[in-house]
């Protein structure tokens, strides 16, 4: 895969091209667990009613509808993601409490500093090279003591796991993904992109230096997916 704007082309288009079927295949993937982790992330956002919070590479919104659901009809959710199509699916199940924008998530010109009770970004900084770029704007957009919440991929270290996750994630999932999306080298973009990102104790260092306090990550489902929780600056710079 390369690297910078090309890749960014390519994984826009890639998921240009698989919105219709990103939703049915995340369930069949995650045997539905996806809404287990979505509600995990939702509890470690603690956002509540009336709340505002931001939801990164939001794709099709399954995270935004469920943080839509927790700061109810007095909150406000706002959702951003570069793929017109994704975005496209995401709209076709409106809610009076969300906006849906297209736009890059290194770069989120246009929304406020320190608006935000809560960021979050789920499969999505995998894709994304400039993670400095990424977690420094989630970072000036959450107000003080806000948090943001980051849901990944990853390659586990239990053996049991690992072996599992060999032959789903490396086997199976590239072929059933062809099979049903049509896009053989999205889903073997998946796995690949998986290896490729950061281990997740570099991850929260770039949270860190990107002005995150109170950085901490955990594992879940046996190490396949992390999940990593920061507090936005309280003070000044
Ligand atoms: C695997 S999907 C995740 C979608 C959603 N967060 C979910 O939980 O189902 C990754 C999404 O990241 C988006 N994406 C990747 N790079 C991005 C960027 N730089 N800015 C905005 N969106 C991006 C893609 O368009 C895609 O919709």
């Amino acid at each position: 895969m390369p690297s910078g704007a090309e890749r960014a082309r390519l994984v826009r288009e890639m998921f240009d091209r698989i919105a219709g079927r990103y939703e049915l295949l995340n369930t069949v993937m995650t045997a539905g667990l996806h809404r287990l982790w979505n509600r995990k992330v939702v509890r470690a956002t603690g956002l509540r009613p009336g709340d505002r919070a931001l939801d990164l590479a939001c794709g099709t919104g399954s995270l935004t509808r469920d943080l839509a659901k927790a700061v109810g009809p007095g909150g406000r959710v706002l959702g951003i993601d570069f793929s017109r199509e994704m975005l496209r699916a995401a709209e076709a199940r409106p809610l009076p409490n969300v906006e849906y924008r297209l736009g890059d998530a290194t770069d989120l010109t246009g929304v406020p500093s320190d608006a935000f009770d809560a960021a979050t970004i789920a499969y999505g900084a995998r894709n994304i090279p400039d993670l400095d770029a990424l977690f420094s704007e989630m970072a000036r957009c959450v107000r003080p003591g806000g948090t943001v919440v980051c849901l990944e991929i990853a390659t586990p270290t239990n053996r049991v796991a690992a072996a599992f996750y060999g032959l789903w994630f490396d086997r199976i999932v590239p072929r059933v993904g062809a099979w049903i999306s049509g896009d053989a080298r999205a889903y073997a973009y998946l796995p690949e992109s998986v290896k490729e990102f950061v281990p997740p104790g570099e991850l929260a260092e770039i949270m860190v230096r990107n002005g995150l306090q109170n950085v901490a990550w955990h594992r879940l489902a046996g190490g396949i997916i992390t999940l990593h929780r920061g507090t936005g600056r309280s003070g000044g710079p």
